[in-house]
């Protein structure tokens, strides 16, 4: 991935209720970060795309800064990647309604997204079916080569070229680049506090900026077998050591493998290792978090920042869009 250099890359976080855990940020935010060295990143807060579920002021407001404040804390203080609203860009979404209308009603039928969501409601918006389309809009308006995003987007980005190659097709010119996902396969399986896969809707998650409290008791609540304390136990069958090795360093992980084949130590004492780890891992980062509730004008700021410059890109492409199309 580090070799990649002098790429447009772009990913869109949906501002969701839950905070940040483990997974998303080895899975997401740690690829974005080394990835943005030597090419220009774009990370974009996705806050229309919530729109089709939140439906509350209150609620979507606090969804954005909490999403934010996690951002700006785990992002390096040298970070260049450019964080910006897509709410803000003024003539987005007129570039996306002239995607609407190079896109075909059958392809958006087919979205998996669009499909889950009707089997579960009774009836859905019509900004969840249009959905592919926003992001769609949000890729290719930047002209970005690369999207990282989890396995669960994958079609959306397919989404994305369809829709660009559609639009560049009707008009005969090479408008918009056709972007690919970068999608980890080998991202190694990052295990939930059950065992199963991490994942908000299991609700097995460790999240990295909950009080200390909060972290601890869900850290206690790792499952492990029931091998008595005074025996020896298998470090490579048990959940908390599989965390450990995300996070400790190989002589510290070396050492608790030690303890666990040596017996007399429990699950409990491996667990309270772990919160310790987990803690010194995300010190400096936990303590950014906790400062910007008090100091969110910085991120206003930056995020100020981030917004012109990505409105800077899409006036230029509205400019020649509308050209093409015959509306200018
Ligand atoms: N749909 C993405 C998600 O739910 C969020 C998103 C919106 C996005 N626009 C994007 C991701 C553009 C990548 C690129 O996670």
């Amino acid at each position: 991935m580090t070799q990649i250099k002098g790429k447009t890359i772009l990913t869109g976080v949906k501002p969701t209720g839950n905070g940040m855990h483990v997974g998303n940020y080895f899975w997401a935010v740690k690829p974005i970060i080394n990835i943005s060295k030597g090419n220009t990143t774009f990370l974009m807060l996705a806050d229309l795309h919530s729109l089709t579920s939140v439906h509350d002021k209150e609620t979507l407001e606090q969804n954005k800064k909490n999403v934010l404040m996690e951002y700006f804390a785990l992002l390096p203080d040298d970070s260049d990647i450019i964080v910006f609203e897509q709410s803000k860009l003024a003539r987005h979404m007129d570039i996306m309604w002239i995607l609407t209308s190079v896109t075909p009603y059958s392809l958006m039928l087919r979205a998996h997204s669009f499909k889950d969501s009707q089997a579960k409601n009774s009836d859905i918006n019509m900004a969840v079916f249009n959905y592919p389309i926003l992001m769609a809009a949000d890729i290719i308006n930047f002209d970005a080569d690369l999207v990282p995003v989890g396995k669960d987007q994958k079609q959306h980005i397919e989404f994305a070229r369809d829709i660009a190659e559609n639009f560049n097709q009707t008009y005969n010119r090479e408008f918009f680049k056709l972007p690919s996902d970068l999608i980890s396969e080998d991202l190694w399986i990052i295990p939930g506090t059950d065992g199963r896969k991490m994942s908000k809707s299991y609700d097995n998650f460790i999240p990295i900026f909950a009080p200390e409290k909060e972290l601890k008791k869900k850290i206690m609540s790792i499952v492990t077998d029931d091998t008595p304390l005074e025996e020896p136990k298998n470090p490579d069958t048990c959940n908390v050591f599989a965390f450990i090795k995300l996070f400790a360093s190989e002589e510290k992980q070396n050492e608790i493998r030690g303890k666990y084949l040596a017996g007399n130590y429990g699950y409990g004492h491996a667990k309270l290792e772990l919160l310790e780890i987990i803690l010194e891992y995300f010190r400096e980062e936990r303590a950014k978090y906790f400062a910007y509730q008090n100091d969110y004008w910085l991120i206003e700021k930056k995020l100020k920042e981030g917004t012109k410059i990505a409105q800077n890109m899409i006036i230029k492409k509205y400019e020649n869009i509308i050209d093409l199309v015959g509306l200018s």
